[in-house]
């Protein structure tokens, strides 16, 4: 069995990235920046955004924080954002999720210049990435979609079942498998029998957020399976797939942590470095 190491991966997009963002200084004397808001003192959105700065300052990308207090106006984040959509110094706009209550998330995204959308969220991006456009794509599927392609570079024909359905997730993962010419199934939580869908499946993309939902008796052998859950249970964080059984089956499998996690946030600064270059056309 392949054991993913989304660390490695990552470390390897980091060092690529690194030397394109280089190479973009010496062509056109300026470097991409991405401009996150972060609203709220929630620990986790401090972490990953701290996280995020690290990384991109790390690749020789500017990055600036705007921080605001929980109860921020939704006008005054509003504003900024139409500020930061004007300012050609800005490559890439993050609003980081989730939001204050009283302000309206679909607004906020909508605000953000499609062509700045590094989380590829906006309306536009989804439905580029869709009819198979250019467009910013949503981090982490694009991230579990550079795994599968170190491991199985032609997917042509490939059935590929999605576990989960979110427009974070599950629907811009189909889009990317459909765009390698696999066959897509998506199953969510209601399908009627999980197991057996899964049985078909050369690829399985979980990211349903239940517990170890897959199982090793619903993965055929030589199934390259990716695990995107993160699930705090009592014995720890658990991914949506059972690690012990599947690893036993599988081709390949991504550990939880340290598989699709690491790739996200080198898949952000990717997007990043994609927004600029498209800016400079
Ligand atoms: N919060 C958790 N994940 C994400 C993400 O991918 N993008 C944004 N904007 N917020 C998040």
């Amino acid at each position: 069995m392949i054991l993913i190491d989304g660390k490695k991966a990552a470390a390897d997009l980091r060092e690529d990235l690194k030397k394109e963002v280089a190479e973009l200084k010496t062509k056109y004397n300026k470097v991409p920046n991405l401009t996150v808001i972060l609203i709220g003192d929630m620990a986790p959105s401090q972490i990953y955004v701290r996280n995020k700065e690290k990384s991109a300052i790390e690749v020789g990308l500017k990055s600036e924080v705007i921080r605001y207090p929980n109860s921020v106006q939704e006008k005054v984040v509003l504003e900024k954002i139409k500020e930061l959509n004007q300012d050609d110094s800005v490559s890439g706009i993050l609003v980081q999720l989730p939001l204050p209550k009283h302000i309206d998330k679909q607004k906020v995204i909508e605000t953000i210049d499609p062509s700045k959308d590094v989380d590829g969220f906006h309306p536009m991006n989804v439905g580029n990435l869709s009819s198979g456009y250019e467009s910013s794509v949503p981090c982490t599927p694009l991230g579990c979609y550079l795994l599968i392609k170190k491991i199985e570079p032609n997917l042509s024909g490939k059935k590929a079942v999605v576990v989960g359905r979110s427009n974070l997730n599950g629907k811009p993962m189909t889009q990317l498998l459909l765009k390698e010419n696999c066959t897509v199934t998506i199953t969510h939580s209601r399908t009627k029998d999980l197991k057996a869908e899964c049985l078909e499946a050369d690829i399985i993309v979980a990211a349903v957020g239940i517990p170890e939902l897959v199982k090793g008796d619903w993965v055929k052998e030589g199934t390259i399976v990716i695990d995107v859950g993160i699930n705090k249970t009592d014995k720890g964080i658990v991914g949506d797939v059972d690690f012990d059984q599947v690893s036993k089956v599988a081709k390949a499998l991504t550990p939880v942590p340290g598989g699709v996690g690491p790739m996200t946030i080198a898949c952000l600064l990717k997007n990043t470095i994609d927004c600029f270059k498209r800016s400079q056309k």
